[in-house]
């Protein structure tokens, strides 16, 4: 057993601040309400569902994983955030048609309560809206007032700690850039009002600047830049990204794994979607569409290894369509078709029609991320939490390494590294040790 991590308590109130309160953040803070007055279960929460083996399958210790690290309780959270349009929680919640108006009716006062602050937006990044609730201001006149309302929130909602994750709209697709390169470059870009820095960035630049955590939701780049995470260092900030693993991308990494485990070949994956919310119109821009994309299609080549096995993956012809569809609001459809081989080559065929509901498989990734974020930050944690590669599509690493995308292996790595920080033996599954006395 190693020596466990000091871990503070988690005493007071943690401030979930959320850039963007559209379905899915609404469908986070009802659902918490909801779980809080009995009328709902927080089913897809692992922090909150999941049990953790500790010690030999003998000794038959499982506690719930919320009870065996010290995570915030439902009880002591409180959220506030930013968008581009004023409406509140409740307003915006039955916009997004994700949950029942007979249950947002019973958390009407609480959802009344949560009003968002003004956002920050340019419509060179999110082509498909045009919210008129924003600050005005250079970009670093803009990180200024964003760390004021940070403040301001934390002393108004008497918080002891505060976690930030952007679940506002994808931007459109960037690339790394030279103002991106260092913390230097990154604050000289803000003080010129470099267009190469995204409100995205904004946000997160506000929150590492204040120590706190920050995770990012979209595929857009974000904090996975070299002066964000050099930031992040110094600030001693835990941050993870990026793009939340939901749906047909779900899927894909719990088929893709499996295939692969048993030498099953692919010779393509064509999947499509129809999704009718703001999301999927924000999609519908080609400029977003393609952030999306790159973070969709990169799955199945870190999967499949295709340089390890040209002979099952050389030559998977791999494509992701998404296409707005209104009458589908929240509830995305999405269809995946396989073309698989197996002994002698012989081809099969796989098809998947998954129909998901977007913002309920978001919602508890948020609360955990939210959660273990904070829990990493009371450890000592900083920099990038690769242990939460579990939440997203497009995991943010380290340079030099690739990320990981198959969820069980991910699983192990976020339960081994809650073993780890308390002390407790990692499961490595060998088992020699019931066959040898
Ligand atoms: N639902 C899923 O399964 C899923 C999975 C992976 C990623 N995502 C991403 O999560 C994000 C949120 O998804 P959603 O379904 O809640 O979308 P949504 O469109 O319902 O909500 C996004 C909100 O962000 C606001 N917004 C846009 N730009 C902003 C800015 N600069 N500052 C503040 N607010 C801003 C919009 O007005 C909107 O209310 C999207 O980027 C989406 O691509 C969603």
């Amino acid at each position: 057993m190693s020596k466990a991590l000091t871990i503070e308590k988690a005493k007071g109130k943690l401030g979930i601040l959320i850039p963007g309160m559209g379905a899915i953040t609404t469908t986070l803070i009802a659902g918490v309400l909801a779980v809080k007055k009995n009328l709902g279960k927080p089913f897809g929460s692992v922090s909150q569902m999941q049990r953790i083996r500790l010690g030999k399958r003998t000794e038959k210790k499982t506690p719930l994983i919320k009870n065996f690290v010290p995570l915030a309780e439902l009880n002591d959270l409180v959220f506030g955030g930013w968008d581009i349009f004023p409406d509140d929680c409740y307003a915006a919640a039955k916009k997004a048609e994700v949950l029942d108006m007979n249950l947002l009716e019973k958390l009407k006062p609480g959802l009344k309560r949560i009003k968002p602050l003004k956002g920050v937006f340019h419509r060179d990044y999110v082509r498909n809206l045009d919210g008129n609730y924003f600050k005005w201001g250079n970009r670093w006149k803009m990180a200024e007032k964003l760390i004021e309302d940070i403040r301001k929130f934390k002393k108004e909602n008497n918080c002891q700690r505060l976690v930030m994750i952007w679940c506002a709209s994808t931007e459109a697709y960037m690339k790394q850039h030279k103002t991106h390169s260092s913390l230097k470059n990154f604050e000289n870009g803000l003080k010129k009002d470099s267009r190469s820095i995204s409100p995205s960035m904004i946000y997160a630049y506000a929150a590492i600047k204040e120590g706190i955590p920050f995770a990012n939701g979209s595929p857009n780049l974000t904090c996975d830049i070299p002066a964000l995470v050099e930031l992040a260092k110094i600030n001693k900030t835990p941050i993870a990204g990026k793009d939340f693993k939901t749906g047909q991308t779900l899927l894909k990494t719990i088929i893709a794994p499996g295939l692969k485990a048993r030498m099953l070949g692919l010779q393509g994956w064509f999947s499509t979607n129809i999704l009718g919310n703001r999301d999927g119109k924000v999609l519908d821009d080609l400029r977003s569409f393609k952030t999306k994309e790159k973070s969709k299609l990169s799955v199945l080549e870190h999967i499949l290894q295709p340089n390890l096995y040209p002979e099952l993956y050389g030559k998977v012809y791999h494509q992701v369509k998404i296409n707005y569809y209104p009458p589908s609001g929240d509830n995305k459809e999405a269809w995946d078709n396989l073309n698989v081989f197996g002994w002698l080559g012989y081809p099969m065929q796989l098809k998947i029609n998954f129909l998901c509901r977007d913002s309920i498989l978001a919602a508890p990734i948020v609360l955990d991320l939210a959660l273990f974020l904070d829990l990493a930050k009371r450890a000592g944690l900083y920099g990038i939490q690769e242990w939460l590669s579990f939440y997203f599509k497009s995991p943010q690493v380290t340079s030099g390494i690739y990320p990981e995308h198959d969820l069980f292996i991910q699983l192990t790595k976020l339960k081994n590294t809650l073993r780890w920080m308390k002390g407790q033996d990692l499961i490595t599954h060998l088992g020699r040790e019931y066959y040898e006395t």
